[in-house]
C-alpha cells in the first residue's frame, strides 16, 4: 500500500533509487530540544512561553527588529541565559546527524533549517546543501536598516556571555550608530538570499520530504511542504500535528519524540551503525 502510517513504511520508501538527492528536509526548533536549547511554542518550556522572564513586553517583541532597534535588553538577556544554560557547548542531537546520514547517502536535496544554532552544519551536513533559512548565531551585523555591516560574531556572543552586553551593547564599527546582533532574521527583517535562491528547484525535484520538529506556523517556511508536487509522500516527525501534513493521500503524520523516530529509522534503514559511529566521535 502507498499509506505512510508508520516509521516501517518511511524506511521502505527512503533509499529506493528514485530519491537519490532528492530527499527534501525542513527542520525546526523540535530537533535541537535535546541538545538543551529550548523551542519557542511549547506550553511551560517554550521561548514564548517565557518571555517575561526575559523583561519583554511580548512574545514576539523578543525577535522584532523595530523593538530590538528600540529595547535590546530583553533579547540580550535571553541570549545570556541560553549561553549559560548550554554553557556554550552545543552538540549535534540524533536528528542532525539523521540529517547528515541522508547526505552521505546521497539522498539529501538542501535541509532547509528555522534553527539558527548552527548544528545542522555542526553535524556535518555541507553548505550546499544547508539553507538556514532564518539565518544563524555563528555571524553578526548592524541592525541599522542601511548598514547592516558584519561583526565580529564570537566577539559579540563573549560580550553576551560575560553580559556586559546588557549595560553596554557593542556598537558597529562602521556607522558607529547602530546596535549589533547575531545574524538571525528577526520579524521584519528579509530572508537570506539564500532561502529563495533554489527553493523553486528544490520542491520541484522532491521525491520524498520529511518534515521534523517544527509547528510550521512561520512563513514563508510553513509554506514549502505545500510546494512539493501532490503525488510526493510528506512524512511529519514531531511531537504535535503541525500545518496542513496529513491531508494529502501520501501523507505520513508519524508523532512521538523526533529523536527516538530517526533513531528508530536508522536501524530500519540499517544505518544504525553509522549513526553510532557519528555519535561517538
Ligand atoms: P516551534 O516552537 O514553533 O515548534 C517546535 C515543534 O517541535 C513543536 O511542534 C513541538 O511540539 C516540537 N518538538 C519539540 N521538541 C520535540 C521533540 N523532542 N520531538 C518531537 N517534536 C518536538 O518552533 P519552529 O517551528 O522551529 O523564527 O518555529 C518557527 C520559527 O518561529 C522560528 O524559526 C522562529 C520562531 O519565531 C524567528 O525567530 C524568525
Amino acid at each position: 500500500s502507498e499509506r505512510i502510517d508508520a516509521l516501517e513504511d518511511v524506511a521502505r520508501l527512503l533509499p529506493q533509487p528514485g530519491n537519490r538527492g532528492r530527499v527534501l528536509v525542513l527542520a525546526g526548533a523540535g530537533i535541537s530540544t535535546a541538545a538543551g536549547i529550548p523551542d519557542f511554542r511549547s506550553p511551560g518550556t517554550g521561548l514564548y512561553a517565557n518571555f517575561r522572564r526575559y523583561g519583554a513586553a511580548s512574545p514576539m517583541a523578543l525577535f522584532d527588529i523595530e523593538h530590538f532597534r528600540r529595547h535590546p535588553a530583553p533579547f540580550f538577556q535571553l541570549m545570556h541565559d541560553m549561553l549559560a544554560e548550554t554553557g556554550g557547548v552545543l552538540r549535534p542531537t540524533p536528528a542532525h546527524l539523521f540529517v547528515r546520514l541522508l547526505y552521505e547517502k546521497g539522498l539529501l536535496l538542501p535541509c532547509y533549517t528555522q534553527n539558527v544554532d548552527g548544528l545542522e552544519r555542526m553535524a556535518g551536513v555541507p553548505d550546499k546543501l544547508l539553507v538556514e533559512a532564518h539565518g544563524t548565531f555563528h555571524r553578526a551585523h548592524c541592525a541599522e536598516r542601511h548598514c547592516r555591516a558584519s561583526y565580529d560574531a564570537a566577539r559579540l556572543l563573549q560580550a553576551l556571555q560575560v553580559g556586559g552586553a546588557m549595560q553596554s551593547p557593542p556598537r558597529c564599527e562602521r556607522c558607529r550608530r547602530g546596535l549589533v546582533k547575531p545574524a538571525i532574521v528577526f520579524f521584519g527583517e528579509p530572508l537570506p538570499h539564500r532561502f529563495r535562491e533554489t527553493l523553486r528547484a528544490d520542491v520541484r525535484a522532491a521525491s520524498l520530504c520529511i518534515v521534523m520538529g517544527t509547528s510550521l506556523t512561520v512563513a514563508p517556511v510553513m509554506y514549502i511542504p505545500d510546494m512539493v508536487r501532490r503525488d510526493v509522500p510528506r512524512v511529519l516527525l514531531n511531537r504535535t500535528p503541525a500545518g496542513r501534513i496529513g491531508a494529502r493521500r501520501r501523507d505520513g503524520v508519524l508523532l512521538g519524540d523526533v529523536q527516538h523516530s530517526v533513531q528508530r529509522l536508522a536501524e530500519l534503514c540499517g544505518w544504525e551503525a553509522d549513526l553510532g559511529k557519528l555519535q561517538r566521535r
